[in-house]
């Protein structure tokens, strides 16, 4: 649809949070609860509203399973890593984040060395901000999230426990059982390992915000009223608007990053009942740039990143051995899926998983309720992945999927149903030209019945399938952030992407202003913006039933 669709989208927007309100009621009791609306407006976006929620199959209070896989490895004696494991588990010591760390390395940095040329362009500054913003929280980490003991996840910079490796998944360094919210502790941890740190603003090109967004908002996400999930948010704007940093550019150079999908951060009434807080739609934080795991096709304030995996090398040889490992690896099935049906008519999970039950050559394995476990526990996962040629990646709860970034890491080649899934999500990192590492296969053919997933996958050559699963595994630094307390030579990891894409953006923002042009005012419609960011034309598409009405 052409560009009209733009006025039209704050009202449906209105109707989807209304939505979400009594659909969020349905989920507390019953996690698998649905909207079953038969409202178009409803229906288009249902997926983006089931985002506002939960990682599959999360039905009670819990602690999460993965750290059996530590103690399990605890007997094997082949792991050597296993037993420093101890050293690094103290959640608040440990973490890295201890409020002077970065202060200390960046006086450091800037005490010997003048400007380095390498950094032109390239300084980055980062707030100091006060401790409620960030280290607060994870000293708080018990009522982050009202299902999942977070705690157990913050050691090791917020990598989590180490995992072991008695079924010979992974190789012998680097894995951890990485929770997919942990995002903001591991980037802020890798921000102060970046080389072009700088305690003169004046010289940055950019200025971190190490806001932990996401953590924020989990706590207040269910039975709070409005003030009460906005708090921090505006306290955060009120305390940057009164810095210096801020006049120069009015926030253009500021930027974050939120560990939960967008749709947490963007509530556009002050009912209670609607979803979130109203991080992102604030004027202030409409300046900054948001990098975030799911990001709104419809949003030029927000940018997709990879969601965290289990793999953190600490050096370049450590991903050049996965990498070809990854390339050596056979596989047993021609395609799996790994997941939790949805009692959706409009998710196409079910139909998925029909269809790997009726095929020799699919591995199933079922996350639904009484197995859940066995899908918390990361070499189970990567097993599965590592042995498929092909790994099918439906929407869930929203249109992103951490899965999709295992599956990448363990050289399978993602199968999406989706545009939003990643092709409009994560352009930074990914290649535009989707074919060449993944396959695609309108969700709506599946819903259909049209289409059987067997047959399209076979009718891939053995050459064909070869290309794809190179360009796979070269995707694997991309989308992998290394661990933060090293650093990686040659190799560029999500985080060094995603500082290029910044930096990037803010001298685009610099030089609008200075040339008297409005930044927010590029040749295309802001809810045009997941199409222009991939395609840069605003041309009818045949992917715009999946984003407009
Ligand atoms: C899904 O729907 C079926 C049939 O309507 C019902 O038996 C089942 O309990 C539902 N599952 C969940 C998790 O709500
Ligand atoms: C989770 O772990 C905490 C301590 O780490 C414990 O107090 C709590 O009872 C555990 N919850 C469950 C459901 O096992
Ligand atoms: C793992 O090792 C620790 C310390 O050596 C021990 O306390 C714990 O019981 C072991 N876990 C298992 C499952 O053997
Ligand atoms: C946003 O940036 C513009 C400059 O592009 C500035 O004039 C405006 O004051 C900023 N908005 C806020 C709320 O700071």
């Amino acid at each position: 649809m052409e560009k009209s669709n733009g006025t039209c989208r704050p009202q449906s927007w209105f109707v989807i949070f209304v939505s979400f309100g009594l659909w969020f009621v349905l989920f507390y009791f019953n996690s698998e609860a649905f909207i079953s609306s038969k409202n178009k407006v409803q229906s288009v976006m249902a997926d983006y509203v089931y985002g506002i929620t939960y990682p599959q199959s999360i039905t009670s209070v819990e602690n999460v399973t993965d750290t059996d896989e530590s103690s399990v490895d605890n007997n094997s004696v082949d792991d050597p890593v296993e037993i420093d494991e101890p050293r690094n588990e103290d959640p608040i010591a440990k973490n890295g984040n201890e409020p002077n760390d970065l202060t200390d390395l960046v006086k450091e940095i800037g005490s010997d060395s003048g400007p380095d040329p390498s950094c032109s362009g390239k300084y980055i500054y980062v707030h100091d901000l006060p401790s409620e913003f960030n280290e607060d929280l994870i000293k708080e980490c018990r009522t982050l999230n009202k299902w999942i003991e977070m705690c157990q996840y913050m050691v090791n910079a917020g990598l989590g426990p180490r995992i072991g490796n008695s079924q010979g998944v992974f190789s012998t360094k680097g894995w951890f059982s990485t929770n997919q919210f942990m995002l903001e502790v591991i980037f802020h941890n890798r921000m102060k390992q970046y080389k072009c740190l700088t305690t003169d603003s004046s010289i940055a090109s950019a200025v971190f915000v190490p806001f932990y967004a996401g953590f924020e908002v989990a706590r207040y996400l269910w039975d709070t009223d409005v003030p009460t999930r906005d708090a921090a948010s505006l306290a955060l704007v009120k305390w940057l608007t009164s810095k210096p940093e801020w006049k120069v550019l009015g926030g253009r150079d500021h930027f974050m990053v939120a560990g939960r999908i967008t749709w947490d951060f963007r509530r556009l009434t002050e009912k209670d009942e609607d979803w979130g807080n109203k991080l992102m739609v604030l004027p202030e934080v409409r300046n900054m740039s948001t990098l975030t795991i799911e990001a709104s096709p419809w949003h030029r304030n927000d940018f997709g990143v990879p969601y965290p995996t289990y793999f953190h090398p600490s050096s370049d040889s450590e991903v050049f051995q996965w990498q070809s490992r990854m390339r050596r690896q056979r596989k047993r099935f021609l395609f799996s899926f790994v997941g939790a049906p949805r009692n959706s008519t409009k998710l196409i999970r079910n139909q998925l998983i029909d269809q790997c039950l009726a095929s020799k050559k699919c591995k199933l394995l079922d996350c639904n309720k009484g197995n859940k476990k066995s899908c918390d526990k990361p070499s189970n996962v990567m097993k599965v992945f590592q042995n498929s040629i092909f790994c099918l990646e439906p929407p869930g709860d929203s249109p992103t999927r951490r899965s999709a970034f295992d599956a990448i890491l363990a050289g399978c080649i993602p199968v999406f149903f989706h545009p939003g899934s990643a092709y409009t999500q994560y352009t930074w990192f990914l290649p535009r030209d989707y074919k060449k590492y993944s396959v695609y296969i309108p969700e709506d053919q599946v819903r259909d019945g049209k289409v059987n997933i067997e047959s399209v996958l076979q009718r891939y050559s053995r050459d064909q399938v070869r290309r794809m699963k190179e360009e796979v595994i070269k995707l694997i630094p991309r989308v992998i952030y290394a661990d933060p307390r090293s650093k990686l030579e040659t190799v560029e990891d999500a985080f060094d992407i995603s500082i290029e894409g910044v930096l990037e953006r803010v001298e685009k923002a610099r030089t609008d202003l200075r040339e008297g042009r409005n930044p927010d005012e590029p040749p295309y419609l802001e809810t045009n913006t997941w199409k222009y960011n991939l395609f840069k034309t605003e041309e009818k598409h045949e992917w715009d039933h999946f984003f407009y009405d």
